[in-house]
């Protein structure tokens, strides 16, 4: 089967390309740096001919609301006009867990929001939704990959302030897993949830994430602190009950991927609540 994968150069799609070749699959990496650009067109006719199933897993530059609108609206509309001329039967999208609810969330500090990234996110949604395309939209949690960038966002010099909500966070690997599996089956004309094997407190998981690799900063569980400056309930970033577990534990991922756990007396989970 040919499947051709937006963004397959990135994190999940080069990944992902790896997995569907191990499958025996012919599977086509698709981005600026391959010669095919969603947001001006550019390659797609090319890239499509004779694909089945074309898997998006492309990211915008930016979190700001204008340009990552710009970039899923712009690029999905591109892609599935190319995708109805090219005869794809199959749509596939990575998307977050909880998009929907954080789309609606009041941001605690408008300068640090990421609402506005997953507007745009649910807007790609809908414009999938309302192709004639069959399509599956898989909504993952949190990368263990991300969680220095959870930290970054999250900190005022040596200090990482959290809401202690809920993260159930998943390798990359078991996300490109997922949605191989997903891109190789029936569409799901829906979403279908994955997440990790183990459910954490935000801040919990962000120390561990920075202990492993030595960083000193302070993590503090603060109720007002939010996600990424946006205030979200306790259960807002997990998935439900339906969904699709990875495998790998982040105690495992870390031993494999960060530097080895050293002692590190300085960091401490404090809470102010
Ligand atoms: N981070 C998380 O925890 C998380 C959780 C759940 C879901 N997701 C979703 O996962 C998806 C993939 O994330 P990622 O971290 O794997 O992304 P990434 O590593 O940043 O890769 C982005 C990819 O998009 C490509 N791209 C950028 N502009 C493009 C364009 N105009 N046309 C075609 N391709 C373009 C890039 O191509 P070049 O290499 O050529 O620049 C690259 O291959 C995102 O949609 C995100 O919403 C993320």
């Amino acid at each position: 089967m040919k499947i051709v994968v937006i963004g397959g150069t990135g994190l999940i799609g080069s990944k992902l390309v790896n997995k569907l070749r191990e499958h025996g699959h012919e599977a086509v990496p698709a981005s600026p740096n391959t010669g095919v650009n969603t947001l001006t067109g550019e390659g797609l006719a090319e890239v499509l001919q004779g694909a089945s199933v074309v898997v998006d897993v492309s990211n915008s530059p930016s979190f700001d609301e204008a340009i990552a609108m710009n970039f899923f609206t712009t690029a999905t509309r591109n892609l599935l006009q190319y995708e109805k001329a090219a005869g794809v039967k199959h749509h596939v999208a990575l998307s977050v867990v909880g998009t929907d609810r954080l789309a609606e969330t009041k941001p605690s500090d408008a300068e640090k929001t990421i609402r506005g990234y997953f507007r745009a996110k649910l807007a790609q949604e809908k414009l999938i939704a309302e192709s004639s395309i069959p399509f599956s939209i898989v909504h993952a949690t949190q990368f263990f990959e991300f969680v220095k960038s959870i930290a970054d966002a999250a900190s005022d010099g040596t200090t990482v302030r959290l809401a202690p909500v809920l993260i159930q966070p998943m390798a990359a690997d078991d996300v490109a897993a997922a949605v191989g599996r997903v891109a190789v089956g029936a569409p799901a004309n829906g979403i279908v949830e994955v997440g990790g094997p183990q459910q954490f407190r935000l801040d919990e998981f962000v120390l561990e994430g920075l202990r492993a690799r030595n960083d000193p900063r302070t993590v503090i569980a603060d109720p007002a602190a939010g996600y990424f400056g946006v205030e979200v309930d306790e259960r807002a970033l997990v998935p439900g009950k339906d969904a699709r577990l990875g495998e790998t534990r982040f105690k495992t991922w870390l031993s494999q991927s960060a530097k080895p756990l050293a002692p590190s007396a300085e960091n401490t989970v404090a809470t102010s609540r």
